[in-house]
């Protein structure tokens, strides 16, 4: 049997979700799937049992998401801070994360049928390794070029590169914080936090959390329009300075002359797309090679 179970919403559920699907919608959700151990206390189970229904209710929380549309989500399934917790739980749950997770990337190719599609990120040493290349990387490539340097850049150095930033960002169990998740790219994303605790998580809850999203929709739209038009005007602004600078170097009043000033933003741009490409695939390179090395290690 599918982990992502085949199979439709009954009918009421399926009545509500036509009605959510008529407002805006989130296209990536995040969730931070907390409380395992306190709903396996509350129902007197094994704590693993607590986790192994936790991953259970994911897979049920991904067909809701299916069936509502939503194509994007990313799971907080583990922290580093995680690895603190005994030996004993530890294993546990890196077992149950080969199981499941292994379950779902062989589901991979039925799922890319729906437009679904999965990547596992994450991994103790990424962590420290990505930031120490990043820095490294960047002080090395950027310091003669310091409007390479922006937070545009910063997000396409980001392991979620590919994915736009969470709309709506979901923290189950009562628990308002955000642990270190996501922390750059839901900046300007709707951020609800439910009672419930995570294996307990239901249909409804999920509409509730979209309900509360459509609700804040315009206002998060604005937010982060205005973020996005501000980024822009502050790189036009350090590029028209650096142009400023080059004409006074050619002995051109600051102003300077109208199609030259045109001229050198245009190239100003173009080289700095040039190379910040080159920045990035590098930087991919190196990641490439440190997968290829912890494969090879782990295997
Ligand atoms: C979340 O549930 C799952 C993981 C962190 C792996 P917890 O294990 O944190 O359960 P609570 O929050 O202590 O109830
Ligand atoms: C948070 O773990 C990460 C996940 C839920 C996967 P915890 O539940 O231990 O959260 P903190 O560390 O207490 O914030
Ligand atoms: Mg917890």
């Amino acid at each position: 049997m599918s982990w992502i179970r085949e199979g439709e919403l009954t009918i009421i559920e399926r009545f509500c979700a036509n009605i959510i699907k008529a407002g805006p919608m989130p296209k990536h959700v995040a969730f931070i799937m907390d409380g395992n151990r306190r709903y396996a206390q509350k129902c007197h189970v094994e704590r693993q049992e607590g986790h192994s229904q936790g991953f259970d209710k994911l897979a049920q929380t991904l067909r809701w998401c299916l069936n509502l549309g939503i194509r994007e989500v990313t799971v907080y399934a583990f922290s580093i801070e995680n690895f603190k917790r005994s030996k004993e739980e530890v294993d546990g749950l890196m077992d149950l994360a080969r199981q499941k997770f292994s379950r779902l990337l062989e589901e991979q190719e039925n799922l890319k049928k729906h437009g679904v599609c999965i990547r596992v990120l994450g991994d103790l040493p990424l962590l420290p390794l990505d930031i120490q290349e990043l820095i490294a990387k960047a002080v090395l490539a950027t310091r003669n070029y310091n409007n390479d340097v922006s937070e545009s850049l910063l997000d396409k150095c980001l392991y979620t590169n590919n994915s736009p930033d969470p709309d709506l960002l979901i923290r189950t169990s009562g628990e308002v914080r955000l642990s270190d998740f996501l922390l750059w790219q839901t900046s300007h994303s709707c951020l609800v936090f439910q009672s419930v605790l995570w294996p307990e998580y239901s249909f409804w809850n999920l509409c509730e959390a979209i309900l509360r999203f459509q609700m804040n929709y315009s206002a998060l739209q604005k937010a982060r329009d205005s973020y996005m038009e501000e980024r822009r005007r502050q790189q036009m602004e350090r590029d028209q300075a650096y142009v400023t600078k080059k004409l006074q170097q050619e002995g051109f009043a600051s102003h300077g002359d109208s199609r030259r000033r045109r001229t050198l933003l245009q190239k100003c741009t173009a080289t700095r797309e040039e190379r910040i490409q080159g920045f990035l695939q590098a930087l991919e390179h190196k990641r490439a090679d440190f997968f290829e090395r912890l494969c090879t290690v782990s295997a």
